[in-house]
């Protein structure tokens, strides 16, 4: 598999590394580990001019600098967190905990990523909306953190392009491959982190990826696209989903944060992450997008979770994907002040027909790049033998099937990617699979292959096994629009609740995450056909990757247009205005079972980014609340000086009902256990002066919910209102249950909220 598969594979998989890694061994007799150590800043020395030297200081102080002159000390933070890493000694770190100002100590940890039409999917026109009223995100500053970014490719192009705004501090690094004029007015800014990955042993220029912040694996560069891509005509994947394509805040720059770096052990070291953060802050970006993850721990472990609450802290909207785990209980980057974005499908598609010697026409999924036409080629099928039947691997004989057509009956067994390559090997022209699986990517069709689901699959059996000459003639390269139903929920997307935090409902919102069209690196080829290997200047990418740009491209355009706003009443703005509805008028449905999904599936439900532009109301918080809020999780005042880079706060009512956007109650089933929640909010009026809201609930009999006052009245812009909401749900009701508040005003505001419970 060549590398840019691999990094694809690592995007729809996104395995995490659970293990700490230790770093090499040096040759003092203890072994070095990398940590990263927060300091309480007020108990700096006035000696010392900054907080970097006294940090530097610090770990100078511990011992003789380090035999083979490597540095120590890795990263001063500023911003996201108060103090340093570096690689200490077990008896050094022993040293620095005893210091009155040590805070807290997180050990690092390592992450992965997750990995032309979808802006029309969502609604965005030229001629009104959201995309003319915010001048197309004109002057927005978006910090991507990811794997890098090809300067080169169309979408960065900075034709008719503002100025670089005066605020910006960032800067474009030189480095291999890079060079500081390959930043435009698109792209402003370009740096990369990587000393925290070679703490641990990694040696960058040994690796094939670049040690600048230029992109190998096109990650970064398909993000950054779709985000803020420039529009670009004659945009496709090798013949499909042509035409012109643009991201989703056109006229915003974009600032690269390499963090992510191509490499078979290690990806992402949250030392590297938090340097990037604490960077992106300084340098002024308005938006940060996150499609990487590290690991499932409480937030004073989680240093994405830590930087997020600076940044929202200084007005900058935080943007993660939720993870590529499909399963429930699997939300990552779950903080209440993050955005965590699921991944849903789009109303396109990809299909070849294949017409039977009997004339039958049936469609099914393909990506092979090729517009070939196969005409009356002979078919195999192995009907006798089950083994053959399901071309299970090394069940086909060469003999048999060199030069034919091969029908593959999985029933959902085999992994579809081993079995076209096993195909392939073996001398197959070309493949029909019987298959419901969804593991089979654009990169994988290196032969031509359709996959037909198994429901479809009966005629086409019976044919081939009455007709012993059987036929089939087969026409690829065909893209269809108005795909239904859509948007499905992808079956990869991280379902909630949130391990970390149950009681806040994740994921947030689901946006366009699968074959996402969007540019990608030409270092190499992205597939082998045959001899060939084929390189693309664009591509099609799926993940929960794929799915947060779009939501950070929203946010830059929201706060384009309403300046004012916080992070939170951005969030607000869009998930109270998100449908739940596909384009066949039902309730959004899961990809692979096709059943109804729950806002564990879909939070608030799809991005409706001109809706999002005029709320109505936005349930509003700043960092007083996500303090009392995280007063309430009972954590050591170490802990909580960890999180919020104080050594000081006030703990208020304590109080973990988040005036969130979205209700959600858990119940243990003990016997006699009541199932009654309240909830507190205030919703703050941001449309017309004038205007009164009624309370309507939609909720399953097993649910009953009480809305207190059932109208709120409005006089003017900005005013606040309190409600109180109580969910009441049946003793009996297991599983999802869950409903809907909708607050309707007379100038045709609606703003929803779900309402969910979970019984155990
Ligand atoms: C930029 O980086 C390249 C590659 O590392 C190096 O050869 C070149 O000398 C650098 N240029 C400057 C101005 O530092
Ligand atoms: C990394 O590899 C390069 C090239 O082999 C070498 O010059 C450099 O010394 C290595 N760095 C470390 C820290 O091992
Ligand atoms: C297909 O799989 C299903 C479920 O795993 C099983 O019940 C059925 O017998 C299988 N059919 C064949 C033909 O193997
Ligand atoms: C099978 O079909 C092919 C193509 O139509 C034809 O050339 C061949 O003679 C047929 N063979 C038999 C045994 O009918
Ligand atoms: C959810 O996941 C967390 C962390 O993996 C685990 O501790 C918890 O028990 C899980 N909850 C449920 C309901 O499965
Ligand atoms: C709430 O407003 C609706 C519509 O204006 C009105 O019909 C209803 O009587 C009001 N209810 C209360 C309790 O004021
Ligand atoms: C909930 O109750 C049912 C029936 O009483 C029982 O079978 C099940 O194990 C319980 N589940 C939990 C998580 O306690």
């Amino acid at each position: 598999m060549n590398p840019s598969s691999s990094a694809l594979r690592n995007a729809i998989l996104w395995l995490l590394l659970l293990s700490t890694v230790t770093s090499f061994v040096m040759s003092e007799s203890e072994e070095r580990q990398t940590y990263i150590i927060h300091m309480d800043h007020s108990q700096k020395p006035a000696s010392f001019p900054t907080h970097e030297t006294w940090h530097r200081a610090t770990v100078d102080s511990l011992s003789p600098s380090l035999s083979d002159g490597e540095d120590k000390f890795l990263y001063s933070y500023n911003h996201v967190a108060h103090g340093f890493s570096a690689r200490l000694t077990p008896s050094e770190l022993a040293k620095i905990e005893k210091s009155p100002a040590h805070q807290a100590t997180i050990k690092e940890s390592f992450g992965k990523l997750f990995t032309t039409h979808s802006s029309k999917f969502l609604g965005l026109k030229h001629s009104s909306g959201l995309w003319p009223t915010s001048s197309y995100g004109e002057g927005v500053i978006i910090g991507i953190l990811d794997t890098g970014i090809w300067p080169e490719s169309a979408y960065f192009c900075d034709k008719g392009m503002p100025p670089v705004p005066p605020r910006w501090k960032g800067e474009c690094e030189n480095g291999t491959a890079f060079s500081p004029s390959n930043c435009n007015r698109k792209l402003i800014g370009a740096r990369s982190f990587s000393k925290g990955l070679a703490a641990a042993g990694l040696n960058i220029s040994k690796m094939y990826d670049y040690d600048s912040a230029r992109d190998f694996a096109g990650h970064g560069t398909h993000t950054s696209s779709t985000a803020a891509g420039a529009p670009v005509i004659g945009v496709s994947h090798f013949g499909y989903a042509s035409g012109t394509a643009r991201g989703i805040v056109p006229r915003a720059h974009v600032a690269m944060y390499k963090v992510l770096w191509a490499s078979d052990t290690y990806e992402s070291a949250s030392s590297d992450v938090l340097a990037g953060m604490d960077q992106a802050i300084a340098d002024g970006v308005d938006i940060m997008s996150l499609s990487l993850g590290i690991l499932l721990t409480p937030y004073f472990n989680d240093v994405i979770a830590i930087a997020s609450l600076s940044a929202i802290e200084k007005g900058i909207v935080v943007v993660c994907a939720a993870g590529n785990d499909g399963a429930y209980n699997s939300t990552y980057n779950g903080a209440p002040w993050i955005i965590t974005v699921g991944a849903g499908t789009i109303d396109r598609s990809f299909v070849a027909t294949s017409t039977l010697g009997n004339g039958l026409t049936i469609e099914g999924t393909s990506y092979f790049p090729q517009s070939v036409d196969i005409a009356d080629a002979q078919v195999y099928y192995g009907k006798d033998n089950p083994d053959k039947a399901k071309c299970l691997l090394s069940a086909l004989d060469p003999k048999e099937i060199a030069g034919k057509v091969v029908l593959c009956d999985n029933n959902n067994t085999v992994d579809l990617d081993s079995q076209v390559q096993e195909l392939d090997n073996k001398g197959a022209y070309g493949a029909i699979l019987l298959s419901d699986e969804l593991n089979l990517y654009p990169e994988d069709y290196s032969i031509p292959v359709v996959v037909i689901p198994t429901s479809s699959g009966a005629p086409i059996k019976d044919y081939l096994t009455r007709e012993n000459n059987a036929t089939v003639s087969m026409r690829f390269l065909q893209t269809k629009l108005g795909t239904t139903p859509a948007p499905l929920v992808a079956d990869f997307s991280s379902r909630g609740p949130d391990p970390i935090n149950p009681s806040i409902l994740k994921p947030d919102i689901l946006a366009p995450g699968v074959d996402i069209l969007a540019a990608v690196v030409t270092n190499m080829p992205f597939m082998e056909v045959g001899l060939y290997d084929l390189v693309t200047n664009y591509a099609l990418y799926s993940g929960t990757s794929m799915a947060a740009p779009h939501i950070a491209g929203v946010a830059a355009l929201l706060k384009a247009m309403h300046k004012d706003w916080s992070p939170a009443a951005i969030k607000s703005a869009m998930m109270t205005t998100a449908y739940t509805m596909d384009n066949t008028g039902t309730t959004l449905k899961d990809q692979r079972w096709r059943h109804a999904a729950t806002p564990l599936d879909f939070g608030a439900g799809q991005i409706n980014p001109n809706k999002a532009m005029d709320p109505g109301l936005i349930y509003d918080l700043n960092l007083q609340d996500f303090i009392e809020f995280l007063c309430s999780l009972g954590y050591t005042d170490k802990q909580m000086s960890a999180v919020i880079r104080r050594g000081q706060w006030n703990c208020g009512r304590s109080n973990g009902d988040l005036n969130y956007p979205s209700f959600i109650a858990v119940y243990s089933n003990k016997t006699g256990s009541t199932k009654v929640k309240s909830f507190n909010r205030v919703v703050t009026n941001v449309g017309d002066d004038s205007s009164v809201y009624q309370a309507i609930v939609a909720s399953p009999k097993e649910m009953t919910v009480i809305v207190q006052p059932s109208n709120l009245t409005f006089t003017h812009k900005y005013e606040k209102q309190s409600f109180h909401l109580t969910i009441e749900v049946d003793k009996l009701a297991t599983g999802v249950t869950y409903g809907y508040l909708k607050w309707v005003d007379q100038h045709n505001h609606v703003v929803s909220s779900p309402i969910v419970a979970i019984s155990y």
